[in-house]
């Protein structure tokens, strides 16, 4: 018999498609350039936004999206890597999509916070490179245009070949779930809650997010 699971609430959708827009403008406009920095800056500003919120929906939001649901000691990770894991690891990320997808968002909080310190001395100024010294600065900006773009773009890269793998190898269609939110699993498993209180709650979040992020950048005008 199998059970149909709510797995990503709407929150956590929206959070991922709008991360996946932002950072595809954001990797455009930094071989654009120019007048496209203006862009560059403002889609940086709403992944800040959409990090903080996946910050506090990963203490509040549904069961999966909790950051405790697919943290995995190294032993469970070994386990699974030699193909004993256990069935409810199929469910949200796995042992192994866990540890990528808080690559992912440590990375990417790294490469935002190092871009509102950046300078290229050219035309692009972070908002917070003036109350920083210069070393900071230049370590900031190198990080930010030589390592941490690279480092993205490759957990980026590994980030769609586990799912494109999934789907080939493992017949799991991974990126539809992303879409409509469920999985089709052959034993039953608790939902995500995500009901019109809990998509409220994301919207009362996500706004404390925006307001913070606008207050921040005010403070650096
Ligand atoms: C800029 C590119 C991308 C970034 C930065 C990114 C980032 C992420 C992050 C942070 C998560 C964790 C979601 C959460 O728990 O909040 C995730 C999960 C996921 N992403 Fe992406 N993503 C990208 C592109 C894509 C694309 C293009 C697809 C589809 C083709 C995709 C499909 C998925 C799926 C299916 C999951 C859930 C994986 C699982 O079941 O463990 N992602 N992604």
């Amino acid at each position: 018999m199998s059970t149909t699971v709510r797995v990503w609430d709407l929150p956590t959708r929206i959070f991922h498609w709008a991360l996946v827009a932002s950072v595809i403008d954001l990797v455009i406009t930094a071989k654009l350039g120019g007048d496209a920095m203006a862009w560059h800056f403002r889609c940086g500003y709403a992944v800040l936004t959409l990090l903080l919120f996946r910050m506090v929906w990963g203490l509040v939001g549904g069961h999966w999206s909790r950051f405790r649901s697919f943290l995995y000691s190294p032993a469970t990770v070994l386990r699974y890597l030699r193909g004993q894991g256990a069935p409810e690891h199929s469910v949200g990320h796995n042992p192994l999509g866990s540890g990528s997808v808080f690559a992912l968002l440590g990375f990417l909080l790294l490469q935002v916070a190092s871009g509102l310190f950046s300078d290229d001395e050219i035309a692009a100024l972070g908002p917070l490179a003036k109350f920083a010294s210069g070393a900071v600065v230049r370590a900031a900006t190198f990080y930010h245009a030589e390592i941490g773009k690279l480092i993205l773009l490759g957990l980026i890269a590994l980030h769609l070949g586990a799912i494109g793998f999934y789907l080939l190898r493992k017949d799991r269609g991974l990126v539809v779930a992303m879409l409509h939110g469920d999985k089709t699993l052959p034993f039953t498993a608790s939902d995500s809650r995500d009901d019109t209180k809990a998509r409220l709650l994301a919207t009362v979040v996500l706004s404390a997010c925006i307001a913070l992020v606008i207050w921040l950048l005010k403070q650096a005008e």
